[in-house]
C-alpha cells in the first residue's frame, strides 16, 4: 500500500520572481513524490528566475503564466476551484503587496482571488525588504484575510547580507503542506453548530438592550470549521459583519430566546457546538407595543432571566458531543472561567479578557487562553481572529479527537 501522504491532493503552486525560485524545483519534486497533483502558475517575473520547462517537466503539466495567451485565456476561476490548497513559494514583496490590496494584473493574482481553498505563502526577500513596515503591514493584512504564512528563515541572503528573509526550505514547506491538508479533512463528516454575535432584547418597537459583540470571532470559527471539512450551521445575532457567501448554513436571530429555540432544535444532530455568542443574561419583562414615551420622573425596567443556552445544552449532551464556551471576564479571569466551564458542563472554555488591549468585542484581533477541561490552561499571543480560530480548532482536535472519532 502507498504511504504517500498527499495522495489524491490537488495543489496549485504559485511561483514569483525571487532568487529563491530555484528551490521550487525541489519543492515540486517533493510534492509529486508524496502523491499530490501539482499545477504550477508563475508570474512573468518568475519565469526569468527558473525555466518553466523545468517546472513543467517536474510537475508533469504545462506551466501557466499568462492570463491572456494568444487569444486564449487561462481559466483562473476553474483553477481556483480545482485545488485543495494553493501554495505560493517564493512570495515576493511585490506579489505580497498585490495580494494585500486585491490587485489582479497577472494569472497568479487572478487565481489567488478566485481560490476557494486555503492559501499558504512562503515569503522570500532581502532583510531590509522583509523588515520594512509596508511588508509587515501587508503580511498582517494577508493573515487577517485568512492566508497562512510560513515563517522566513534567518541566514545568508542573496544580497550578501545575513538576516531574516530567506524562504523556508522545501522540506519545511512540505511539512506545513502535509499538516495543513491533514487538518483540512479533520472535521469531515462532523456537524458543527456555532452561535455568534450579540442578542437584542426589545423594550419597545425601536429600542433594545444589546451588547457590543460583533460576531467576528464566531464567523472566523465557522469559516475555519468549513475549511476543515465540517458541515457548519451558524446561528447569528444581529450584526453588520458579513458572513462569507457559500456553504455555511446561516440562521439569523435577534433575541436570546430565538437563539435558544434555533440551538435546541439543531443540537441533537450536532457533534461539536461552539457557543461564541454574547447572549444577554436578562431581557425586559415586558415589551411595549408602542414606543415608550418620555414622562416626568424615573422609569424602572424589570428584567427577567434568559435561557442559559450553553448550560441547557450541557445538561442534555451525550458523551459523543462536545460543547465549547467563551468567557469574557474583567477580573479573576481564570477562576471565573473555570467556574463557568463546570457549571455549564463545557468540554473547553476560551477566555478573553477585557484587560488585554486588542482583545474582545469589535476588534479584528483577539488574545485568548484556552482551558480544556481537566488540563492546564494554554495562553496565546494577540492574533487576528482567523488565526485565533485556527488555534481553537487545533486545540479541539488535539484534546478531543479520541472522543470525536471513536
Ligand atoms: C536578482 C534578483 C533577485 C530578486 N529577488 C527577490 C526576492 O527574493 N524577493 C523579492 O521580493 N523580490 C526580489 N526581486 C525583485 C522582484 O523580482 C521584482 O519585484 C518583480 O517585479 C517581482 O514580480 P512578481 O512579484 O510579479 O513575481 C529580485 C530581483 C532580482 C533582479
Amino acid at each position: 500500500m502507498s504511504n504517500a501522504t498527499l495522495s489524491g491532493k490537488k495543489i496549485l503552486l504559485g511561483v514569483t520572481g525571487s532568487i529563491a525560485a530555484y528551490k521550487v524545483a525541489t519543492l515540486t519534486r517533493l510534492l509529486i513524490r508524496e502523491g499530490a497533483s501539482v499545477r504550477v502558475i508563475m508570474t512573468p517575473a518568475a519565469a526569468r528566475f527558473i525555466s518553466p520547462l523545468t517546472l513543467s517537466t517536474l510537475s508533469r503539466h504545462e506551466v501557466l503564466i499568462e492570463l491572456m495567451d494568444e487569444g486564449n485565456w487561462n481559466n483562473h476561476v476553474a483553477l481556483g476551484l480545482w485545488a485543495d490548497l494553493m501554495v505560493i513559494a517564493p512570495l515576493t514583496a511585490n506579489t505580497l503587496a498585490a495580494m494585500a490590496t486585491g490587485a489582479c494584473d497577472n494569472l497568479l493574482l487572478a487565481v489567488y482571488l478566485s481560490a476557494r481553498c486555503p492559501v499558504l505563502v512562503a515569503p522570500a526577500m532581502d532583510e531590509d525588504m522583509w523588515r520594512h513596515p509596508a511588508t509587515q503591514r501587508n503580511l498582517e493584512q494577508l493573515r487577517s484575510d485568512g492566508v497562512e504564512w510560513i515563517p522566513v528563515g534567518h541566514g545568508e541572503l542573496a544580497s550578501g547580507l545575513v538576516g531574516p528573509g530567506r524562504m523556508a526550505e522545501p522540506e519545511a514547506i512540505l511539512a506545513v503542506v502535509q499538516e495543513r491538508l491533514r487538518k483540512q479533512g479533520s472535521l469531515t463528516g462532523k456537524k458543527v453548530l456555532i452561535t455568534a454575535g450579540p442578542t437584542w432584547e426589545p423594550l419597545d418597537p425601536v429600542r433594545f438592550i444589546g451588547n457590543r459583540s460583533s460576531g467576528k470571532m464566531g464567523i472566523a470559527l465557522a469559516k475555519e470549521a468549513l475549511d476543515r471539512g465540517a458541515t457548519v450551521v451558524l446561528v447569528l445575532g444581529p450584526t453588520k459583519v458579513e458572513v462569507p457567501e457559500g456553504d455555511i448554513q446561516l440562521i439569523r436571530v435577534q433575541t436570546a430566546e430565538e437563539m435558544y429555540a434555533a440551538v435546541a432544535d439543531l443540537f441533537p444532530e450536532t457533534d461539536i457546538a461552539v457557543f461564541a455568542a454574547a447572549v444577554a443574561d436578562y431581557r425586559p419583562a415586558e415589551r411595549a407595543d408602542r414606543k415608550i414615551k418620555r414622562k416626568a420622573g424615573e422609569l424602572t425596567l424589570q428584567l427577567v432571566p434568559n435561557p442559559d443556552i450553553a448550560a441547557l445544552m450541557g445538561k442534555q449532551k451525550t458523551p459523543r458531543q462536545l460543547t465549547i464556551g467563551f468567557a469574557l471576564e474583567t477580573n479573576d479571569e481564570l477562576t471565573h472561567a473555570r467556574e463557568k466551564m463546570e457549571k455549564k458542563q463545557l468540554d473547553m472554555i476560551v477566555l478573553n479578557s477585557l484587560n488585554d488591549s486588542g482583545a474582545g468585542f469589535e476588534a479584528d484581533t483577539n488574545k485568548i487562553t484556552i482551558l480544556p477541561a481537566g488540563n492546564n490552561p494554554e495562553e496565546y499571543q494577540l492574533k487576528s481572529k482567523s488565526a485565533v480560530a485556527t488555534d481553537i480548532w487545533d486545540s479541539i482536535f488535539r484534546y478531543f479527537s479520541d472522543r470525536l472519532y471513536t
